[in-house]
């Protein structure tokens, strides 16, 4: 199984000169899907995980399945306005502006053991972003995983100044 042959490349999405690598061809092969959350599973077996953290939407999608899988439970991080009960939150920067994103207060016990999950690490911006809300908490992180990592960028570094390694399945130089 290589993910790569899972993956369409859409120019010009969503804006001109831009690539925008689209995972719904994992999502609409059972096979590929299965091999995406066995993946991450396998590489994060004995971590010692006791809670997944992804953001919408795309995260969902893979961290849902693996915390199912791995019998953990998971913490929904969301845009702005979603989430209904008490929420932290937290802005970082873009290449241009900012975004931010928040997650219930409650989602995550200060001694638990978590995992950062999303589809896709580029500039590392959202994982940076999950990172920074999770540490807030007081619980530990304890590994970080993608399903895909865009090489040219600058995702992993960022990542590893940010004190966590990330773990991607497949590299798009
Ligand atoms: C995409 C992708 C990652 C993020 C990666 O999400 O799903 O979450 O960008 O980029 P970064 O490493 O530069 O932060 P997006 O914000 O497009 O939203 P979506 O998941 O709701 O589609
Ligand atoms: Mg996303």
């Amino acid at each position: 199984m290589n993910l790569r042959d899972y993956i369409r490349d859409i120019p010009d999405y969503p804006k001109p000169g831009i690539m925008f690598f689209d995972i719904t061809p994992i999502l609409k092969s059972p096979k590929a899907l299965q091999y995406a959350v066995d993946g991450l599973a396998e590489r994060f077996s004995g971590c010692g995980a006791s809670k997944i953290v992804a953001a919408e939407a795309r995260g969902f999608l893979f961290g849902t399945p693996l915390a199912v899988k791995m019998g953990i439970g998971f913490a929904p991080v969301r845009k702005p306005g979603k989430l209904p009960y008490k929420n932290r939150s937290v802005t970082y920067d873009l290449e241009y502006g900012t975004d931010t994103l928040c997650m219930h207060e409650d989602a995550i016990d200060p001694g638990d053991k978590v995992l950062i999950i999303d589809d896709l690490l580029a500039t590392g911006g959202t994982a940076v972003g999950m990172v920074q809300l999770v540490r807030e908490t007081g619980a530990d992180i304890v590994g970080s995983g993608f399903v895909v990592e865009l090489g040219f960028l600058d995702g992993v570094k960022t990542m590893q100044n940010a004190g966590v390694e990330p773990t991607c399945l497949l590299t798009i130089d």
